[in-house]
């Protein structure tokens, strides 16, 4: 197909007639006979909408009654849903018999609309009989008979303003702000019919748009002007549940291939899999460690003997966090043990005693052969001063947990540790709350954990100090491996 402003539209208007009356039942038949698959499972066929695919169809275009001025299509990632969208936006574009019909594909950037924008020219290049009826521009597909035009726009207030959409396709809302979905809702509310169609898997938080929806979606479900399909495992189900897999994945088995799930399962963090692959809200309880794992190490009957070598991990606060000494073996079999934790009980007055401290970290000197105390000097300097004075420089390490580059590699080699069971522990009640208490954050450097929010009185440190030692642990570990390999020779 030639691209450019000049060519003029030869071909007769196309008579869609034989399709039926507009409704959820042309478009199947559009899609059908127009429409083929762009890439992927089953390209260039015929776009056969399945039954569950028929389903969201029949709630968005009924085939009587008034048709939903907002629709929600929530479902987990490579279920077709931006395959679904650019059917949806090429019926609306040729065939729901709307004179000057203008699509708009919106996305939070213009990457993300450019993908159904993309599918949208290349279903109409299959198709001869569509390529014949359209001039394809940079940033517009236009229908000169029926003056009607698609268009990809980036999800800014500012891009929104001055059209008069027939249909807008939202693809990923879980990225679009609060006024960017005002300023959609205003440009969509002008024609008597119209309709704004967001299609997304959840979303990270629910302090967001797409949340406050799917909340008014799943309370009013006999609401006519807006209707939300939601595809999602029953709450709380296991993660390698695949019955559960399957509700949530309707295309799973089809042209979602069930083997690529499975890999993702040993690769993808908790509540990422639940979002991208289950379709469900993690929101607040985006927990670091999956449910239990950290609990299955647990080994109490294990005794840490004197004079074992080991590493102590030490996060501690000035006041109101809490303070925290773990410690972990140093050897093929790395167990973790808590030597104290400090915490405030709630009263504001309260201080960490600091000679209870200091006296924990020399009973463990002198019980343990200790190669390392690393300590995050955040408010304790002078006392890790005084204890390189007494246990030597050498023995003593200022480990900053705030230093990304350090922390991140630190933290995703203990995800790894727990999540493959290759460390025990001491069953220690605090430090699993403290590890349960962790939030993840995705960095360029690795994962970071956090508080829930700043100012929580859901602790980590335990957690921040057993990642530290356990860090340590494995260092001095490979470290003296090396020497055993050396002497050999
Ligand atoms: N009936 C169908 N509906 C939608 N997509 C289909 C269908 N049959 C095959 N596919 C293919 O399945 C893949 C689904 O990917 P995509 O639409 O990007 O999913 P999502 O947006 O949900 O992540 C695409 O390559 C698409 O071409
Ligand atoms: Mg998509």
């Amino acid at each position: 197909m030639r691209a450019g402003p000049k060519r003029a539209i030869t071909a007769e208007p196309l008579d869609f007639s034989d399709l039926g009356r507009p409704g959820w039942t042309r478009l199947q038949r559009f899609a059908l006979e127009y429409v083929k698959v762009p890439k992927g499972h089953g390209a260039r066929k015929p776009f056969k909408l399945r039954k569950w695919q028929l389903d969201i169809v029949k709630e968005l275009y009924p085939s009587r009654g008034p048709r939903p001025r907002q629709g929600l299509v929530s479902m987990p990632r490579g279920n077709g849903k931006s395959g679904l969208a650019a059917v949806i936006a090429l019926y609306a574009l040729f065939a729901d018999e709307e004179e000057g019909a203008q699509v708009l594909v919106v996305a939070s950037d213009e990457r993300q609309a450019r993908i159904i924008f993309n599918a949208c020219r290349r279903m109409i290049e299959l198709d001869e009989r569509l390529a014949e009826q359209v001039q394809i521009f940079q940033d517009r597909i236009y229908v000169p008979h029926t003056d009607s035009e698609l268009r990809p726009l980036p999800a800014e207030p500012g891009a929104l303003q001055g059209w008069d959409p027939s249909l807008v396709v939202v693809d990923e809302l879980h990225v679009v702000t609060e006024a960017v979905y005002d300023a959609m809702l205003l440009a969509a509310g002008k024609r008597e019919r119209s309709m704004l169609l967001a299609i997304s898997t959840p979303g990270e938080s629910t302090d967001s748009v797409m949340w406050r929806l799917v909340e008014h979606g799943r309370a009013n479900t006999n609401d006519v002007s807006f209707k939300l399909v939601e595809y999602a495992a029953p709450e709380g189900c296991a993660l390698d549940d695949e019955e559960a897999w399957k509700i949530a994945n309707p295309a799973l088995g089809d042209f979602l291939a069930v083997d690529a799930v499975r890999a993702q399962l040993r690769t993808t963090r908790e509540p990422a899999f639940r979002r991208y692959r289950l379709g469900q809200w993690v929101g607040q309880v985006d927990r670091w460690l999956p449910w239990g794992a950290w609990e299955d190490l647990a080994n109490p009957t294990r005794v840490v003997a004197d004079r074992e070598p080991v590493v102590l991990g030490f996060d501690g606060s000035a006041s109101g966090d809490s303070t925290a000494l773990v410690g972990c073996t140093v050897g093929p079999d790395p167990h973790v043990f808590v030597v104290g934790v400090w915490q405030n009980p709630g009263d504001v007055r309260w201080r960490v005693p600091r000679s209870d401290v200091d006296d924990a970290v020399a009973a463990a000197f002198d019980r343990y052969d200790v190669l390392e105390l690393a300590a995050d000097p955040w408010g304790w300097r002078s006392e890790i001063e005084a204890w390189a004075k007494r246990y030597g420089e050498r023995r003593v390490l200022q480990w900053n947990t705030a230093a990304a580059n350090r922390m991140a590699p630190a933290t995703d080699r203990f995800y790894a540790a727990v999540t493959q069971s290759e460390l025990s522990h001491d069953g220690n009640a605090v430090l699993a709350t403290h590890l349960g208490n962790a939030v993840a954050k995705s960095t360029a450097l690795g994962d970071l954990i956090h508080k829930d929010k700043r100012g929580s009185p859901r602790k980590i440190d335990a957690a921040v100090a057993a990642i530290v030692a356990l860090d340590r642990a494995a260092f001095h570990s490979n470290k003296s491996a090396r020497r055993r390999v050396r002497s050999f020779k």
